[in-house]
Order: structure tokens, then sequence, then C-alpha cells
């Protein structure tokens, strides 16, 4: 695996690879790698020739009272692990490099409307930061399909949306959430948990589950069983942001009438730490 921290060295290489008619896969990360990233890689391996993951840990995408300066960095682990889960290359940029006019000045990409909501309206400007990023990247790495984890459900929605507008010929792969073996999704954040709040986090999941079995009889009171859910998250000693039932394509308030794909999704801090998860709900 080589790896190329400026935009030059990545320009030549991703040059080389489109002139010898290679099909490209992007995972774009910001790093302190798990297993979850890991099957994004392996996903990409099997949807293109060759795989380009980034590890950039993003400032625009992080509020002024988020982990920015915490985030774990961990680039010779990363290295390492993306090299044993087949990746041809990493790109690992410094910040000058993606936002040549600094972060605070650097042009923005907004997608409308889905930022509102949830994370969005939690996260105010998260996703713009988001948008940005991956737009760049995707300019910059030039890929035919990239790869987005399920976990991250709302931005998915959101790269979804950035590429059918900006008419990016990208295809966009969904992979499935990773979690430990108590239920809990993997996330870099985890490491923040101590070994009895990691045990405690398992009932995120075991919540979602029990959202999407209380959802599915045809008279369910979603806002009843959003209320319950909210309730056994905090006995377990979390503070639930949210805990909701949506329509999985838009994440509007599903109408009962109309029976739609759902999604259940949660946010809750354990302690300082915010965890996120969701899933699926099909008709
Ligand atoms: P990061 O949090 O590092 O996540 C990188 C990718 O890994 C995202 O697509 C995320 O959904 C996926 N991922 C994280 N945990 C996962 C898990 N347990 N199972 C499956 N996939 C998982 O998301 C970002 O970085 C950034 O916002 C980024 C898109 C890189 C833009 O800066």
């Amino acid at each position: 695996m080589k790896t190329v921290t400026h935009k030059a060295g990545l320009q030549a290489v991703v040059d080389g690879w489109l002139g010898s008619g290679k099909r490209i896969a992007l995972v774009p990360t910001m790093g302190n790698l798990h297993a979850g990233h890991h099957s994004l890689v392996a996903l990409a391996r099997e949807r293109a020739d060759v795989v380009i993951a980034s590890v950039f840990v993003n400032p625009t995408q992080f509020g002024p009272h988020e982990d920015f300066a915490r985030y774990p960095r961990t680039p010779e682990a990363d290295a390492q692990g993306l090299e044993a889960s087949g990746c041809d290359l990493l790109f690992l940029p410094g910040v000058e490099d993606l936002y040549p006019y600094g972060a605070e000045r650097s042009v923005r990409v907004s997608v409308p409307q889905l930022p509102d909501v949830l994370e969005g309206a939690i996260r105010p400007g998260h996703f713009d930061g988001v948008a940005t990023v991956v737009a760049k990247l995707f300019n910059l790495t030039r890929p035919h399909v990239a790869v987005f984890g399920q976990k991250d459900y709302q931005q998915l929605l959101v790269i979804r949306r950035l590429v059918r507008d900006l008419g990016y010929p990208i295809e966009i792969v969904a992979a499935p959430i990773v979690r430990e073996a108590n239920g809990l999704a993997m996330s870099s954040r985890n490491q923040y948990l101590d070994p009895e709040q990691r045990a405690r986090a398992g009932v995120i999941r075991q919540t979602l589950l029990w959202m999407a079995e209380q959802s599915r009889g045809s008279d369910a009171d979603l806002s009843a069983v959003e209320a319950q859910a909210a309730a056994r998250l905090r006995e377990a000693g979390l503070d639930p942001d949210y805990a909701v039932v949506r329509n999985a394509d838009d994440l509007t308030e599903p109408k009962r009438d109309e029976r739609h794909t759902w999604v259940a999704l949660i946010a809750a801090r354990m302690g300082s730490t915010r965890l996120i998860d969701n899933l699926l709900i099909e008709p």
C-alpha cells in the first residue's frame, strides 16, 4: 500500500489508474480505524479494481464545543490496518492541503432540508462540513464508487443527495453496521467509555430492536414507542437526544396510512460521550 500526504501525489496515482482503465473505490474516514471501517474497505475491494482510503479529521464538521482537538489520531496503526484489509492507497492530507484558504474561509457545500432534523438540528453546520469535505475528496480521488457506513444513517442520505444533485458519476454503497459482541455499534468514540459504560451502552441496540418490534403492528402508536424508548435509555443511565422512528428515505415522520421502509434512530449520551445507532424497519 502506498501513502500520499499531498494532493499532487494523489493526482499522479489517480491519473495513472484512470489512464489504464481501473475502477476506483473511495472509503472516506477520519481515522482511528476499527473493524467497521475495515469492513468498508473489504466491500470497496469487491466493487472496484483499486481502493483509496482517506484519513482526515475534518475540522469543518466539528462544532465549537465538540471533540475536534481530542479526536483520536492514530495514523501508524491506521496504515497497518488498511494495508491488511486490502487498501491500495492511503490519502492522509493535512488541513492546509484540503483547505488551502483555511477551514474558516473554505467554499461550503450545503445540502438543504435533511440537515435540519435530528443530527443536523443538534449539530448545526455538521453536515455542511461533511458535504464539503466529501465533495473535495470526490473531486481529488475521482472514484467510480464510494462506500459509506449505514451507522451514520443521516450522513449517508446527505451524501446520496450531494451526489444526485451535483451530478457526480459515483455509485454510493451503504455498508452494514459492525457491532461489538453486546450489540454496541463500533465507533472511534467508544474508547472514551469505561468498561462498565461500554457494557451498559448495549441497551441502545436492544432499544432499537424493541422499537422495530413495537412499530410493526398496524395500530402502533409511534409517539408512545418513542417516549418509551427514551425512558428505557434513561433507565440504563443514558441521556437520549432522540429515539425516533422516521421514513427511511428522507427522515420525515411516518404517516399511518403510508407504509414505507422506516428507520429507528437513537442518539444518546453516556457521560460526555455521544453515541448514535439505527435500525431499518422493513414494512
Ligand atoms: P468516520 O466516523 O471515521 O467514519 C468513516 C466511515 O465509516 C463512515 O462511512 C461511517 O459510517 C463508517 N462507520 C463507522 N463506524 C462503523 C460501523 N460500526 N460499522 C460500519 N461502518 C461504520 O463518517 C466520517 O468518518 C466522516 O463524516 C467522513 C464521511 C469521513 C467525512 O469527514
